[in-house]
């Protein structure tokens, strides 16, 4: 009896043993298969579908140049080492897109060549769009090295191993910037590029590398200088979240946002005596919604052999005291403001010329305006106060 007993429950033991074990073994190849497949989907070149690496995807316009290529279908894989960039925009991206072959996020350090060369080796890109970069005019004026690192040589690097494993198309997202301080308004792609500080310079020298690189392979390259970038996605979905640290550094909207938030005491406008029609600096804003369709539109465009550079802007300036004025109207704050003297280093007016790239791309800003733009994002930046942590 007592034996029977002791070989029963030996037995059971046995047979609850065996099928655990079975059920771990299906799990690990049901796991296994889909890895396979998932990895393959990023990893071949499947016709009718364009595979776009996204360098600098958990960033605010690369983030939002991922939500528009999804929602066109594209095929993309975000590489970001988040030293910038915010996890939680790439949640999000993969919340939207969850069906396999849609979105994968590689964490990789665009300066590491071996890195770089691993992704591209296990991935089938069909083109390139390059965000990554830091891209702060007074921090590359106080650390250049930082700057002629992380967007000329990371460039450089993209550009060779782009080469290396036959990736055919480029997107470059430039600056206008590389222009400096021309005598002459509005901003052709024509007009000469002097690039006043280390930002400018580091770009335009990128933009060299791909361009004397062009001339010796077929490559098909667009560079897009933009204008200044404002506004976030009219869903809501995404938004602008610097660095708490690079607020200082920050731009014009980010300061205005800060400011309807009391998180600063007011806004400094630095200049009231240029010559300008109300003395502050002119600018030319544009949507991201309207720079990420130019990005696609350029992606369209792109021939091989073909290089296609173009100004991305409205065409029209503002001054910082109408930037100033909508701002106060999009958050309804009467935001404090202090007027100081020049910023040595500010150029008094900015606008481009963006004949060529409606000629060329049929691309027009369509949803620029500077307080329903600034009303958007200020509705995504009121609702995440601590950013994508909230
Ligand atoms: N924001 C503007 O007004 C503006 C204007 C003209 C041009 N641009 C250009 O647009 C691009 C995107 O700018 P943004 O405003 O979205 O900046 P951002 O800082 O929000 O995004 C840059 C992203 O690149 C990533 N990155 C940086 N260095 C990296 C590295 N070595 N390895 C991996 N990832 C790295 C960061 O983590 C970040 O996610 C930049 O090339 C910038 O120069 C921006
Ligand atoms: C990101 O890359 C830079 C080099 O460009 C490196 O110095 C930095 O430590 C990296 N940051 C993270 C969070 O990996
Ligand atoms: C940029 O390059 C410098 C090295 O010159 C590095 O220390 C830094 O972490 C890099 N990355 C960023 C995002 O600044
Ligand atoms: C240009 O774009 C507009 C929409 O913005 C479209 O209606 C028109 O057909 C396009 N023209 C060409 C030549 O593709």
């Amino acid at each position: 009896m007592d034996y029977i007993e002791s070989k029963r429950r030996n037995d059971f033991t046995r047979k609850i043993a065996l099928a655990a074990g079975a059920t771990a073994l299906f799990i690990f190849m049901l796991k296994w298969s889909s890895d396979i497949s998932v990895s393959t989907k990023f990893s071949t070149h499947e016709p009718g579908v364009t595979h776009v690496l996204v360098t600098g995807g958990a960033g605010y316009i690369g983030s939002h140049a991922v939500l528009r290529l999804l929602k066109d279908s594209y095929r993309v894989t975000i590489v970001d080492n988040l030293s910038r960039g915010n996890m939680g925009a790439v949640k999000i991206l993969q919340e939207l897109h969850p069906e396999p072959g849609r979105l994968q996020f590689i964490y990789a350090d665009l300066g590491d060549a071996a890195a770089v060369n691993k992704v591209f080796a296990e991935n089938a890109f069909d083109a390139v769009m390059h965000f990554a970069a830091v891209a702060y005019v007074g921090e590359s004026t106080a650390e250049p090295l930082r700057y002629y690192h992380n967007i000329t040589s990371n460039t450089l690097l993209i550009v060779k191993t782009m080469a290396a494993h036959n990736v055919k198309t480029l997107i470059y997202s430039s600056t206008c910037a590389t222009y400096g301080e021309p005598d002459k308004m509005p901003i052709t792609e024509d007009t000469p590029q002097v690039p006043i500080n280390p930002y400018g310079k580091a770009k335009k020298m990128a933009e060299d590398i791909i361009l004397d690189f062009s001339k010796t392979s077929d490559m098909a390259v667009m560079i897009l200088r933009y204008f200044n970038v404002i506004g976030s996605d009219p869903e809501g979905r995404l938004g602008e979240a610097p660095r708490p640290e690079l607020r200082d550094q920050g731009r014009i909207s980010g300061a205005c946002f800060d400011a309807a938030r009391g998180i600063i005491p007011g806004l400094k406008i630095r200049g009231t005596d240029y010559k300008t029609p109300d003395g502050t600096c002119v600018r030319d804003y544009i949507d991201v919604t309207d720079l990420i369709d130019a990005h696609v539109k350029a992606l369209a465009h792109a021939r091989p052999g073909k290089v296609g550079i173009y100004n991305v802007g409205t065409g029209r300036g503002s001054s910082v005291k109408e930037f100033v004025e909508a701002c106060k109207k999009a958050t309804g704050v009467n935001i404090k403001v202090e007027f100081l003297s020049r910023r040595p280093g500010d150029y008094a007016e900015v606008y481009s010329d963006p004949s060529k790239i409606k000629n060329e791309l049929n691309w027009t800003a369509k949803y620029t305006n500077l307080e329903e733009s600034l009303s958007i994002a200020w509705r995504w930046q009121k609702a995440h106060i601590n950013g994508y942590d909230n």
